[in-house]
Formats: C-alpha cells, sequence, structure tokens
C-alpha cells in the first residue's frame, strides 16, 4: 500500500527523494526513474511523433503529496514550469487527509462524435429519420474492426440536434456516442464518424460535411468533494472562521464573474494539466472540455464550489469533463508517461480522471486560501526568487542562498541575484 505522506520531502536531494518514494510503494516496485532524468523520449521516437523535429523540450516534474483519493494514498506526478503549484496541491491534500480524503467519482468514459449534416430539407423528419435508425446504425458502426471494440468499448447511442441558426442558416448535427473505455479516444471515434457518415447521408438525403470528435465531453465527467474541518484550516493571525469564509467569498466572485472565473478556472488547470502532461495526455483537449463545460449555462463561471456543512466544515466541489486516456497515443511511447501512470498505481482511465479532479479541486484551496488571506505573492516569490537565481547562474545550494537573501531584501531581480552571486564567489 502506498504511503502519499512523506515529510521534509521537499528539504531532500533528488536521490533521497527517490529513495523515499521506492519506500513509500513498497511491496509494488516502483517506476523507472530514469525515464523521467532523460526526459522520458528519445529524440528518435520524438522524430516518428510529429513532423520537422529537431529536439526535445524537457520541463519540472514534481511529486504532489499527501493526497488520498477514496481511501487510497496516492502520490502524483505533475510537470509544470510555475512554481507553488506542487507545494500548494500537497499542502491542500494534508489539509484534507484530516478528514479522511478527498472522494471523487467518473462517469463511463463517453466521448461524442460529431457529423455536420447539410442540405437535408426538412430537419426535424430528418432527425426523426436517424433517430428511427438508430439500432441500426449502432450495430453498422459495431461492427467495424477497432481496437477498443475488443477492450468493451464500442457506439452506444445516437443523438440528432437541429442548429436552427448559423452564419449558413439551419442545419443537421448528429452525435454518435461511444465507450473509449481507457483511451482517450478520439482516433476511435474520429474513425467511427466517418464510416457512419455514408448511413447517415442515405437516411437523411443531406451532405455529411465535418466527421469530428467534439472536446466537450460532457458525457465523460469526474466529480470530487472534499471537507476540511476549521480548526485544520487556521495559520498565523488567521482563525480557521476566516480563511473558511474568505475561501468561500472568494469562490462567489468567480460564481458570479467571468472575469475572476477564468483566472479562478486557470488555478484549477494549473493542477489538472500538470497531471496531463505527466501522464502524456492531450492538454489541449482538456484545457477545451474544461473551459466549455464552464460556460455550459450561457455564462461562464467557475467549475468548483466552496461551502460549508452543518459542523462548519470547509466543504468543496469540482466537476470537469476529463477525457484521458492510459493506453494509446504519447502515454504509450513516452516512458516518463509510463512511469507517471506506474506511480499512481492507476488501472484504468476513470481511477486518473478521479485522481486529476482532485488535484484540480486541490488546487484551487491552495490558490484561494492565499488570495483571501496573505495574497499569492509571498508564497509565490520565494520560489520565483530561486527561478531568478538559476537564471543568474546559481547552481547548487547556492540557489537556495542567493533566493533566501533577496527574499530577505525584498528585491527579486535577475541583477540582484548576479551582485550577490558575485558576492558570494569572492
Ligand atoms: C496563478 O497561476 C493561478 C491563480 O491566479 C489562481 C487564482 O487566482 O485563483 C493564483
Amino acid at each position: 500500500m502506498t504511503h502519499s505522506r512523506i515529510p521534509n520531502f521537499y528539504k531532500m536531494n533528488l536521490d533521497e527523494r527517490r529513495a523515499k518514494l521506492t519506500e513509500a510503494l513498497a511491496p509494488q516496485t516502483p517506476p523507472n526513474f530514469d525515464s523521467w532524468t532523460s526526459g522520458g523520449l528519445s529524440a528518435e521516437t520524438a522524430a516518428h511523433m510529429i513532423e520537422n523535429v529537431v529536439g526535445l523540450h524537457s520541463l519540472p516534474l514534481g511529486i504532489g503529496l499527501n493526497f488520498q483519493v477514496n481511501g487510497r494514498d496516492v502520490l502524483v506526478p505533475m510537470v509544470i514550469e510555475e512554481p507553488s503549484v506542487v507545494a500548494g496541491a500537497s499542502f491542500m491534500a494534508k489539509l484534507v487527509r484530516a478528514s479522511g480524503g478527498f472522494v471523487a467519482q467518473a462517469s463511463e468514459p463517453l466521448m461524442i462524435g460529431q457529423l455536420q449534416v447539410l442540405g437535408a430539407g426538412d430537419l426535424e423528419s430528418a432527425a426523426a429519420r436517424v433517430l428511427a435508425h438508430k439500432a441500426e446504425l449502432l450495430e453498422y458502426v459495431n461492427a467495424a474492426e477497432s481496437s477498443l471494440k475488443s477492450r468493451g468499448g464500442g457506439a452506444r447511442d445516437i443523438e440528432a440536434r437541429v442548429i436552427a441558426d448559423s452564419p449558413i442558416g439551419a442545419f443537421l448535427v448528429v452525435h454518435l456516442v461511444y465507450d473509449v473505455r481507457d483511451a482517450m479516444g478520439a482516433n476511435a471515434v474520429n474513425t467511427a464518424c466517418e464510416q457512419l457518415a455514408p448511413k447517415v447521408e442515405a437516411l437523411t438525403g443531406g451532405r455529411v460535411h465535418l466527421r469530428i470528435l467534439s472536446n466537450l465531453s460532457d458525457k465523460r465527467l469526474a466529480k470530487a468533494t472534499c471537507a476540511v474541518p476549521v480548526k485544520e484550516l487556521a495559520f498565523d493571525n488567521f482563525s480557521g472562521e476566516a480563511v473558511r469564509d474568505g475561501i468561500i467569498a472568494a469562490y462567489a466572485f468567480a460564481a458570479a464573474d467571468p472575469y475572476r472565473a477564468a483566472t479562478h478556472n486557470k488555478g484549477i488547470m494549473n493542477g489538472v494539466d500538470a497531471v496531463v502532461l505527466a501522464t502524456g495526455n492531450d492538454w489541449r483537449a482538456i484545457e477545451a472540455g474544461a473551459h466549455a463545460y464552464a460556460a455550459r449555462s450561457g455564462r461562464y463561471t467557475s467549475l468548483t464550489t466552496w461551502g460549508k456543512d452543518a459542523q462548519g466544515n470547509l466543504v468543496g466541489a469540482i466537476e470537469i469533463p476529463l477525457a484521458v486516456g492510459i493506453v494509446g497515443g504519447a502515454t504509450k511511447v513516452h516512458a516518463g508517461a509510463q512511469a507517471a501512470i506506474k506511480l499512481m498505481e492507476v488501472k484504468t482511465a476513470a481511477e486518473l480522471a478521479e485522481i486529476i479532479a482532485c488535484v484540480g479541486l486541490a488546487q484551487n484551496m491552495a490558490a484561494l486560501r492565499a488570495l483571501a488571506t496573505e495574497g499569492i505573492q509571498r508564497g509565490h516569490m520565494s520560489l520565483h526568487a530561486r527561478q531568478v537565481a538559476l537564471a543568474a547562474g546559481a547552481e547548487g545550494e547556492w540557489v537556495e542562498r542567493v533566493a533566501s537573501q533577496m527574499v530577505a531584501e525584498n528585491v527579486i531581480r535577475t541583477e540582484r541575484a548576479e551582485e550577490i552571486l558575485r558576492e558570494l564567489r569572492r
């Protein structure tokens, strides 16, 4: 059984951290840590993935600690260049742990493929004809060879929608709802849409124009909730009640105002994207889906909610579309992504989505807690100072020394870091 609580992890060097991870995962064998040192990908493999490859581009990979999801401890790999994100998520997960951790649930992995049908005449009756032949259409799609079918996936439903008004007038849209099991599913869904198109044309008398997956995967949702006892929230001069009510007021801002909601959700995506990237998933798809879902009521709003329960605990919830896979695509060819999936010990894409939703919720709590109390800059500055020290050429233990001095002086600039380095070298 993994232990995700590793005290003083942040103070250790890289080798000590890896040794601790190995201990924390025992008796499971740890992932191949070297696949993270080397970036997980050779330039040669990369050259087969996209066009015009000339090299690789690396980012830091850190471990989100303290996470407990549905009663199981999980170590969370996070790939991100921004300071404070990994620390913020880990700290909030520690607070949530005090009341039993996160509870999360992912829906069935149902993706939507869209067929745009032009020139179908009377659209209502064309839609009715499609729906009347639903069983036949599903059978047709499922008769075709697909790697997902052997894993229990396949076409599940057909929907028809009339778009009454558009820049080219009215047209029909047919949705193919497809169970993609543990894949992200874009390829399978796009292939199925292309297979289905001639059948839809025959039924509607129209011409199928676009045949493509929708990234608004609102049938593939992950939900997570957490509760934090109010006493856990107190720090410095802030009472637990003040922190709790401050977080709720900060959430209310995002719930009511799209300008704030965009930033609030960006904070959530700091956590979400970090795990999506670590596991080799398509973070643009996740971003597109999350923001479209946040605007589903017609007004862009928060992806999370915060309030208090009858005992006065702070309670948070998130609901977010998460089309992530653990088979196929980059998850398969990228050794670092495989190591990330192994570290989390996830066996299904649904389990991965549940963990990601928890990380998003934790990240949001970290940002709101800081914003509602001491402000975001204090915690941010010491980490930012380290980046500036690195940029100025500091190495090893000097990074910390240069950064601490700049924080103490409240001057965090490359020129100052260079000066301090010169003084230290003298
Ligand atoms: C910065 O990357 C994220 C925050 O702006 C999120 C927020 O304001 O809630 C701190």
